[in-house]
Order: structure tokens, then C-alpha cells, then sequence
């Protein structure tokens, strides 16, 4: 059976995945501060409310919705507009009860999920929602709710996971997401080099050598053809 694949509209990640993310997949985007991830996040979204009909939620722990629409308006995506036309919504969780957050009932990140039929999920981060619980044991069946109700909904989600060798999110996550792809941000020499690489795709076929990943004018980029250094 074909496997229905739903397209980041990043060009060359597009093509490392065969075709973009499996749909209504979990997939973790974990790595290094600065490389990428947010920009990844919106540029999904993005992709998909304007050329694939699909609105998205952007879930952010991180930055305020200022700092996003600002972000967001540097590459020329106007997420406001996508907003008034229901094919977008931000939720700011910062401040939000992490009990409630994504409960079935009372969570309002949900009532937002369907109040715009949204298809795209980004959640930003992992780590900040994680850290929200006084326990590893309340962490865990938290998150493993919130993967479950995701896949209830039938969004593809992108979880993204702020990674340092000294720190990452609950080893579990690893293990729950059906693709894990690394971005890298890291300095060589007199050079800093952003990379992505597929970890695994749960039993599709994918690139598995790691690709430069620039900034460009429209968002982020990837060169599947050209190797990162040695190094990677
Ligand atoms: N056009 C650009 N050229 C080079 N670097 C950029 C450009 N736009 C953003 N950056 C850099 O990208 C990083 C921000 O990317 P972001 O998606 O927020 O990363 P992350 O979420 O992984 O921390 C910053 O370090 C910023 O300096
Ligand atoms: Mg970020």
C-alpha cells in the first residue's frame, strides 16, 4: 500500500523523506540551539495552510506570538493573514496550566485544533512542556497522552526537542515518535555548519546521510546532493 506522505515544502528535506512526513505521523525534530527548528516548524505550517489546504497550530512554549509573527514575516510569511482565513492559529502555552493544557476536556489546545479542522501540528518545545512536571513518572504519561490524542485527532505533528549533550527530553520520546530527524548547529574550525539527518522513518524509505541546511531568502533550505564535512 502507498504510503500517504504530507510535504514540508522544505526543498531537498522533501526529498531526504521520499516525499515529506508520513501522514498523521509523530515525528520528533530534535537538536542544537540556533539550527533551525522553529523556522522548520513555521515553514511546515506555512507550507501547508497555503499550497496543501491544511491549517496548522503552532503550540509555543518558547517564544512570545510577537517573536513568531516577526520570524515568521523575515522569510515573507505573512501569518496573519493565515489567521484571519482559519487556516492558522497560535496557542502561547507559556503561561498556561500544564494539567489543562492538552486535556480532552478543558484544554484548549484542542477546542483550537478543531475549531480550524487544523491538520498540522507543531509543538515548540518538548523540552518546555516536559519540564513542567515535578516528576519523570507524571512526565511520561503525559506525554504518551498527548501522543495518543494527536493520533486521535489525525494531525501530522512535529514535536520539536531542544537537544544538548547535557539535556534532552525523556528518552521514551525517542521510542514513541514514528521520525526522528536531527538538525545540527555546530562550529568547525572558523566555521558554523547546520546540518539535518534522518535518523529513522519508521518503515519507509529515506536519505540517511546528513545535508547541509542553509538560510535562505524563503525559509530553510536543504542540499541533499552536496555531503556535510567529515566531521558529521
Ligand atoms: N537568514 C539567516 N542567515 C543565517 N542565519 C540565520 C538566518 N535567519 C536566522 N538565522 C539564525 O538561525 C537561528 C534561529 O533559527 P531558529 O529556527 O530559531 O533555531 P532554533 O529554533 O533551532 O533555535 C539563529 O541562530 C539565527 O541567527
Ligand atoms: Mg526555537
Amino acid at each position: 500500500m502507498e504510503i500517504e506522505k504530507v510535504t514540508t515544502g522544505i526543498p531537498g528535506l522533501d526529498v531526504m523523506l521520499k516525499g515529506g512526513f508520513e501522514k498523521q505521523s509523530i515525528v520528533l525534530l530534535s537538536g542544537d540551539p540556533g539550527a533551525g527548528k522553529t523556522t522548520i516548524g513555521l515553514q511546515y505550517l506555512f507550507n501547508g495552510a497555503t499550497k496543501h489546504g491544511q491549517p496548522g497550530v503552532y503550540i509555543s512554549f518558547e517564544e512570545p506570538m510577537d517573536m513568531l509573527y516577526k520570524h515568521a514575516a523575515h522569510y515573507g510569511w505573512d501569518l496573519k493573514k493565515l489567521e484571519q482565513d482559519k487556516k492558522f492559529r497560535i496557542v502561547d502555552a507559556r503561561s498556561l496550566k500544564a494539567e489543562t493544557l492538552f486535556h480532552a476536556d478543558v484544554g484548549m489546545t484542542f477546542d483550537t485544533i478543531k475549531s480550524i479542522g487544523a491538520k498540522r501540528v507543531v509543538i515548540d518545545s518538548l523540552t518546555a512542556y516536559s519540564l513542567l512536571f515535578e516528576n519523570a513518572y507524571k512526565q511520561r504519561l503525559a506525554l504518551r497522552e498527548l501522543f495518543e490524542s494527536l493520533r486521535r485527532l489525525g494531525c501530522t505533528t512535529l514535536m520539536i526537542n531542544e537537544y544538548s549533550k547535557h539535556y534532552s527530553a525523556h528518552p521514551l520520546i525517542d521510542f514513541l515518535a514514528d521520525e526522528l530527524i536531527m538538525v545540527y548547529n555546530r562550529r568547525i574550525k572558523n566555521n558554523r555548519i547546520r546540518g539535518v539527518e534522518i535518523i529513522k522513518a519508521r518503515g519507509v524509505d529515506h536519505v540517511d546521510k546528513p545535508a547541509p541546511l542553509v538560510f535562505g531568502k524563503n525559509g530553510v533550505e536543504v542540499f541533499p546532493e552536496n555531503p556535510l564535512f567529515d566531521q558529521f
